[in-house]
């Protein structure tokens, strides 16, 4: 089956085409439940782990996380968990990523911090020059960090409506400075973290770029810009584009039991089409068969299995067994969500609706 193909990219062997995307269960970086967690998806034949939506100054100060020398903590501990996974089978990846707070901190909202986006909204102030520079360099940071803390890997997170998504969407970026304006400047954000990026972290670095391809709103991101927005990432050191939505109006980037199966392949080989990188779909990408037709059809290089893998993180293994009949299917429910929007959710309460054992893995031992 392509499906397990192997696949290098920029120097990273991955052992098949199963990438389990960024997903926030709020299981925290590094400690047990964590590490249970995801060590059991690695187990179960993933070709790589891209570890949730991180704020880029986790990776560079200290204040991000409270206390002095939480930098250093944070590297030493994922130093053990990236080799425990690599050991496991999989390759590991993180999603850098920036919430609109100035300063970023964890991302949590805290005191001191403030609203920011490209352009003066009712909430949020514009950056100025100067701070966008300043969080281009942290990019650059925290891509050096992650290669230092043993991550194979990673990802910009420029997707889903997030600052660097809304740099490139004339719906949310309205300035007048070399940001801002036609199409080549509300690149230039994209680009210039990533060429930071490359910098910092190496040639032989690879650096994955989330696209929020689309968007359904006035003003929104059209595939056209995209496409010419993917040519460019490219050619500034993308190694592979994870494509996906802009601001979720209308729809959602988990989409639910309703939407197409494979429901943002269509964004996917609209990029395959101007790039030479590989690309990966996402979007209720469930069944093997799907799969297979997807990477068969030339539509994208690599398939995007989030939820699934969290309801049956053995999803690899059970179709290289022929077992398809026993994987435990995914509802497309997102009570996965609970951990982000449910206030009364706490690390060690059930995350998944048709998995007990996610998120619990380390408190409920070794499967059998
Ligand atoms: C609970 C949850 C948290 C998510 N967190 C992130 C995230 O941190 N960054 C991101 O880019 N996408 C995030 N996503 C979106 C997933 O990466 C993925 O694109 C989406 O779920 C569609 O794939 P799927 O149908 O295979 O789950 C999240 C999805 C879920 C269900
Ligand atoms: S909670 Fe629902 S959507 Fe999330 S992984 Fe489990 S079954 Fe799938």
């Amino acid at each position: 089956m392509k499906l397990f193909e192997p696949l290098t990219i920029n120097g990273m062997p991955l052992a098949n085409r199963i990438i389990m995307p960024p997903m926030q269960l709020r299981l925290g970086l590094g400690n047990r439940r964590a590490r249970a967690f995801y060590l059991e998806r690695a187990a179960g034949g993933v070709g790589a782990i891209v570890m949730s939506a991180t704020s880029v100054d986790l990776f560079s100060t200290d204040a991000a996380w409270g206390r002095p020398g939480g930098v250093e903590q944070f590297i030493e501990r994922m130093q053990v968990l990236n080799n425990e996974i690599r050991a496991a089978g999989a390759r590991v990846g993180i999603q850098l990523w920036h919430g609109n707070q100035w300063p970023a901190g964890s991302g949590a909202p805290f005191a001191g911090t403030e609203q920011v986006a490209p352009s003066a909204t009712a909430e949020r102030r514009a950056l100025t020059t100067g701070e966008i520079e300043a969080i281009v360099d942290k990019f650059g940071q925290a891509a050096e960090t992650a290669r230092t803390a043993g991550f194979d890997f990673v990802e910009v997170h420029g997707a889903h409506g997030y600052l660097v998504c809304q740099f490139f969407s004339s719906a949310d970026n309205r300035r007048k400075d070399r940001y801002g304006g036609n199409l080549d400047n509300r690149m230039r954000f994209g680009l210039e973290i990533v060429e930071t990026m490359r910098r910092t972290a190496g040639d032989d670095f690879p650096i994955f770029y989330r696209l929020g391809a689309e968007e359904r709103r006035p003003g929104g991101i059209t595939l056209r810009q995209s496409k010419a927005f993917a040519a460019a990432l490219a050619k500034a050191g993308v190694d592979a584009f994870d494509v996906s939505i802009g601001m979720p109006v209308g729809r959602k980037p988990s989409p639910g039991r309703k939407a197409r199966p494979g429901t943002y392949v269509p964004l996917a080989a609209a990029i395959k089409q101007a790039v030479g990188v590989p690309v990966m779909a996402v979007g209720r990408i469930h069944t093997a068969a799907l799969a297979e037709s997807i990477l068969n059809e030339g539509r994208a290089d690599l398939v995007g299995v989030g939820r699934q893998l969290i309801a049956d993180p053995r999803w690899p293994r059970k179709i290289i067994a022929g077992r398809e009949d026993d994987i435990v299917a995914c509802l497309s429910c997102n009570t996965c969500f609970n951990p982000l929007r449910n206030d009364q959710w706490r690390p060690g309460d059930p995350i998944c609706q048709v998995n007990p054992r996610a998120g619990r893995e380390a408190d409920e031992g070794q499967n059998q």
